[in-house]
């Protein structure tokens, strides 16, 4: 199969290159560069450099690569941007997937394949989880996955568009070639292995007052390879059904047993502030993955925080600089 991969200069989407090249497919990336880097491109996928937002340069690219699926990752993500600046999730985010949409359905390219989110499920009810959960967008970035989801059930049913909607949950890990390299990084385990580099002094935990075991958010976190997989076997079911699941491993760690994992793995005393909780954090995010581990048969190879953990330490450790080194 020949992909195109919007997003695979950034973190998850660039594993997912690696993952698929891997696998025998051929593979051509498409990403304006503003937050991906150019070194984690595998050198065996063609990088088309175009924005999302130029519906031209979408058109060229697909007309010249011709795929037979596409998998979009390019995204704004940040939570907190999002309530900051709503017109950048709910104007771009939603302009630029419907722009690649209406192009593919222009060039009769049939499979798609959206990164989604946890941050649909605001207030869940029960927990892990699941598909069936009531979706509460939690931030104008939510809420931009959430209209591609309905947009993706419209296109099926009016233009024969298959999809597969994953709403991933905490990605985080690296192989060893690829690793979380964001400006700014603002995720938990890049931060705390920052300053085990001696690149911050300290990390801050928002928030030990939730009704949780010792008090810090709860979060499901998910190794960025298992990810990747899951989106190979995900466009296997795409020629029978589209298809929507929640995807982490169904286990949950605190703030506090991050920091204190990293601190076991990599020696560094790691020290960390406490700080008043952060509007909109939910105490406890954890995915149920019952459906896409019975329907596709995925099942994570990196389970445990430790393996999780060491895998994004080996990297870090490796390019001190991110990708900039
Ligand atoms: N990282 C997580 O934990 C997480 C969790 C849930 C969902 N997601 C989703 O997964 C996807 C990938 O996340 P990531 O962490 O790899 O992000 P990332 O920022 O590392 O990668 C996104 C890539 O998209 C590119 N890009 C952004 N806007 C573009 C545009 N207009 N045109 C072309 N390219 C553009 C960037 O340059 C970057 O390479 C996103 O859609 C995000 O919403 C991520």
């Amino acid at each position: 199969m020949k992909i195109l991969v919007t997003g695979g200069a950034g973190y998850i989407g660039s594993v997912a290159v690696e993952r698929l090249i891997a696998q025998g497919e051929s593979v051509v990336v498409f990403d304006n560069l503003s937050q991906g880097h150019r070194e984690a491109v595998h050198p065996g996928a063609e990088l088309i450099v175009g924005d999302l937002a130029d519906r031209s340069a979408i058109d060229a690219a697909l007309s010249s690569a011709r795929p037979d699926a596409v998998m979009h990752f390019a995204a704004n993500l940040l939570v907190g941007e999002s309530m900051q600046k709503p017109f950048k999730y709910l104007g771009d985010n939603v302009r630029n997937g419907l722009n690649l949409l209406q192009s593919m359905v222009e060039h009769g390219v049939k499979r798609f394949i959206l990164s989604s989110t946890a941050n649909l499920f605001d207030q869940p009810e029960r927990i892990p989880i699941a598909e069936s959960e009531r979706i509460v967008p939690g931030s104008p970035y939510g809420e931009s996955k959430y209209i591609l989801e309905r947009m993706l059930a419209w296109l099926e049913q009016t233009c024969g568009l298959r999809y597969a909607a994953l709403r991933y949950f905490n990605a985080a890990g690296a192989t060893e070639e690829r690793g979380e390299d964001h400006d700014p990084e603002l995720h938990l385990i890049p931060r705390v292995l920052q300053v085990a580099l001696g690149q911050l002094d300290k990390i801050t935990i928002f928030g030990d007052d939730y009704d949780t075991p010792d008090g810090t958010c709860v979060r499901d976190y998910i190794h960025v390879s298992d990810l990747a997989d899951a989106h190979i076997l995900a466009l296997g079911v795409l020629d029978d059904r589209s298809c929507t699941y929640n995807l982490g491993n169904g286990r949950g760690y605190s703030v506090k047993q991050v920091v204190e994992t990293a601190r076991r793995i990599t020696g560094h005393s790691i020290p960390a502030d406490m700080a008043a909780r952060r509007p909109g954090d939910p105490a406890e995010l954890v995915a149920s993955s019952d459906a896409i581990r019975r329907d596709l048969g995925w099942k994570p190879q990196f389970g445990s925080l430790e393996q999780i953990i060491e895998s994004a330490w080996n990297w870090h450790r490796a390019h001190p600089a991110g990708y900039g080194g």
